[in-house]
């Protein structure tokens, strides 16, 4: 199969069935951020133990195939992860994972996730981390 159908076809599969969808009560991070371009949406929400590491994450994409497939496969890579992690994921990093090429125009759609990802470890080291 062609490389790129078959990343597509994985885009596609996420956009559907977005992994780790929901909310999480208690968590110890909620962000909201939205693409004000196209007034598309992302909540994220992460458990993060003492240790700055995230053990749980949550997320309820409202958007285009692009974004809610970037924060689903995003938010199966978080487990595990610190938020210095966090700290050093760059665009590069969500673009490898979508595999596939994104023009300019869709790029706030591919970048949505990180942006939400970014703040919301900004919010945990500036107001929750003591
Ligand atoms: Fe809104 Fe893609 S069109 S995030």
């Amino acid at each position: 199969m062609d490389i790129e159908l078959m990343y597509q076809e994985n885009i596609l599969d996420h956009y559907k069935n977005p992994r780790n969808l929901g909310k999480i009560e208690n968590a110890t991070v909620h962000h909201h951020e939205k693409n004000p371009l196209c007034g598309d949406e992302l909540d994220m929400f992460l458990v993060i133990d003492k240790n700055s590491k995230i053990t749980e994450v949550k997320i309820n994409p409202k958007g285009c195939a692009i974004s809610v497939a970037s924060a689903s496969m995003l938010s199966e890579e978080l487990k595990g992860k610190g938020i210095d992690d966090v700290e050093k994921m760059t665009k590069e990093n969500i673009l490898k994972t979508l595999g596939i090429p994104i023009s300019p125009v869709r790029l706030k759609c591919a970048l949505l996730s990180l942006d939400t990802l970014k703040n919301s470890a900004l919010i945990y080291g500036r107001y929750v981390k003591k």
